[in-house]
C-alpha cells in the first residue's frame, strides 16, 4: 500500500481516510465523489511488471493492503492481440470476461473487500445491474464478510444464479437499478455495513485502474492509439483514464490513449451531460437497453467522467441495441471472443468510428471487453437461429454439401 488522500471531484477539498467516509460532505453523494490521490513523486516504479500476474503487482500504485486468498487471482486477464481485422492493422482485445466472476468489476470488488476487512466491518453491501454484485459474491465467499445485494429483479438469469451460488444474501428489488442503489443506501449505511457501490465508494477506481495498467505492459509498454470502453455510471471509464494517466506521469509511457466510451442509445445519460456542457449537471432519466450492465439512468460517477472527458479529450458515443447485438455475433465469429451486451457495445462503438472513416487503419485500437457472454445467453437467443435434425436429416445434409 502506498500513502494516500481522497480528493473532492468538484471542490477539490482533501480528505484524509476515514472508516465510513465516501464522499465529500460539503458537495455530497453525486457531486462530491472522492478520488484517491498520491504524492507521484514518492512513487519509484519502473518497467518492471509482468505481462502474466495479477493486480497485485501494482500494490505500490493501490490503497490497500493485500490480505485475502483470491487476491492473487484478480487481473491478469488476456490482451488477445490481432492483426490486419475489422479494418485496423493493430487490434487488441483486453478480455476481462475470463476473470473470477467473468466481468472488469472482479478488479473493483477485490479492493472493496480488502477495505473492509481492513477496517474491521463484518458485513459488506452493493447495488449492482449484476456485475458488480456477482463479483463481490464470489470473491467474499471465503471471507468471514457478509454480504447484501440489492439488484433489479430483471437481472438476467446467468447474473442471479451466480449470486445465489456464491452464498450472497440476495434482495432482488422491482425497480430499477437506480432504485435499487438508493435503497441500498438508505439500509446500508444506516446499518452500518461497508458499502461496495459504484462511484460512491472512492477505492473502487483504483482497482479498475489496474485494467489500463495490463494493457500497457502487456503491450509491451506502448500505448494504443484508441481505447473504447462501455460506460454506464462512468467509473470504469475513469479509471481507464485514471490508470493511462498514472503510467504517463510515473514516466512509464509517454501519452495517453484516445478514449472512447460508449454508451447503449436507450441508456445514454451521461453522453447527454457530457454533451451539454459545463458546468456538468447531473440529470436522471428513465433508460432502457437490453446490455443490462449498463442501462443506468442516474450515472453515479458523472462529474468524474465528464472531468476526464474534457481533460484528456475523450468522447462519448452511442450504440443501438441492434448494433450491439450484431457486434456481439461479429466479435464472436472473428476472434472467438463472446461478450455480454454492454462489453460488446465497446465493439459495436469501435465499428461505428470506422465506418464514419474516424480512425485510420495504422492506428492501434484496444477494446476492453468487461464481461462474459455466458451471462446473459437470453439477450442473444433471438440472434440465433438453430434448427434441429433427424440422424439422417444430418447425413443428408451434409452429404448434400447443403452447410
Ligand atoms: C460488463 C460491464 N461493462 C461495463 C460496465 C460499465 O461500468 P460503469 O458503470 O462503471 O460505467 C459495467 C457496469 O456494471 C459492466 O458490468
Ligand atoms: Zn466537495
Amino acid at each position: 500500500m502506498t500513502d494516500y488522500r481522497l480528493k473532492c471531484i468538484s471542490c477539490e477539498k482533501e480528505y484524509e481516510p476515514e472508516r465510513s467516509l465516501y464522499y465529500c460532505q460539503e458537495c455530497g453523494p453525486l457531486l462530491g465523489t472522492l478520488e484517491v490521490i498520491y504524492d507521484y513523486d514518492k512513487i519509484k516504479i519502473g518497467h518492471s511488471f509482468s505481462k502474466n500476474a495479477g493486480i497485485t503487482q501494482f500494490k505500490d500504485l493501490l490503497p490497500v493492503n493485500f490480505q485475502t486468498n483470491m487476491d492473487s487471482f484478480v487481473g491478469g486477464t488476456p490482451l488477445i492481440k490481432l492483426r490486419k481485422i475489422f479494418g485496423t492493422d493493430e487490434m487488441m482485445i483486453k478480455f476481462d470476461g475470463v476473470s473470477m466472476s467473468g466481468s472488469y468489476k472482479d478488479r473493483a470488488s477485490i479492493i472493496a473487500i480488502n477495505k473492509a476487512m481492513e477496517y474491521g466491518f463484518d458485513t459488506i453491501f452493493c447495488a449492482s445491474t449484476g456485475n458488480a454484485a456477482s463479483s463481490l459474491a464470489i470473491l467474499s465467499a471465503h471471507t468471514r464478510l457478509k454480504t447484501y445485494i440489492f439488484v433489479p429483479s430483471t437481472i438476467p438469469k446467468g447474473k442471479l444464479v451466480q449470486l445465489i451460488a456464491a452464498g450472497a444474501i440476495v434482495l432482488p428489488l422491482i425497480g430499477t437499478y437506480d432504485e435499487a442503489f438508493d435503497i441500498s443506501m438508505d439500509i446500508g449505511l444506516k446499518k452500518g455495513w461497508y458499502c461496495r457501490n459504484s462511484a460512491i465508494n472512492p477505492y473502487l477506481l483504483e482497482g479498475k485502474k489496474t485494467g489500463a495498467y495490463e494493457i500497457i505492459v502487456q503491450n509491451d509498454y506502448k500505448v494504443p492509439d484508441f481505447c473504447f470502453v462501455s460506460v454506464g455510471d462512468g467509473t470504469v471509464v475513469s479509471s481507464l483514464f485514471k490508470g493511462f494517466m498514472e503510467f504517463e506521469r510515473l514516466g512509464i509511457t509517454d501519452r495517453m490513449p484516445r478514449i472512447i466510451g460508449v454508451q447503449a442509445e436507450g441508456a445514454s445519460t451521461l453522453k447527454k451531460v457530457f454533451e451539454k456542457g459545463k458546468p456538468y449537471t447531473p440529470i436522471e432519466e428513465k433508460v432502457h437497453t437490453l446490455a443490462d450492465s449498463i442501462s443506468v439512468g442516474n450515472p453515479r460517477d458523472v462529474i468524474k467522467a465528464c472531468k476526464y472527458m474534457e481533460k484528456y479529450e475523450g468522447e462519448l458515443i452511442s450504440v443501438s441495441d441492434e448494433e450491439i447485438l450484431q457486434g456481439i455475433m461479429m466479435l464472436g465469429s472473428t476472434t472467438g471472443v463472446f461478450s455480454e451486451p454492454a462489453g460488446a457495445a465497446a465493439f459495436a462503438g469501435y465499428q461505428k468510428m470506422m465506418g464514419d472513416g474516424r480512425i485510420a487503419s495504422r492506428q492501434s485500437v484496444c477494446l476492453v471487453i468487461t464481461g462474459n457472454g455466458l451471462k446473459d445467453i437470453h439477450a442473444v437467443e433471438n440472434a440465433v437461429n438453430v434448427n434441429n435434425y433427424k440422424k439422417e436429416e444430418i447425413y443428408n445434409i451434409l452429404e448434400g454439401g447443403l452447410i
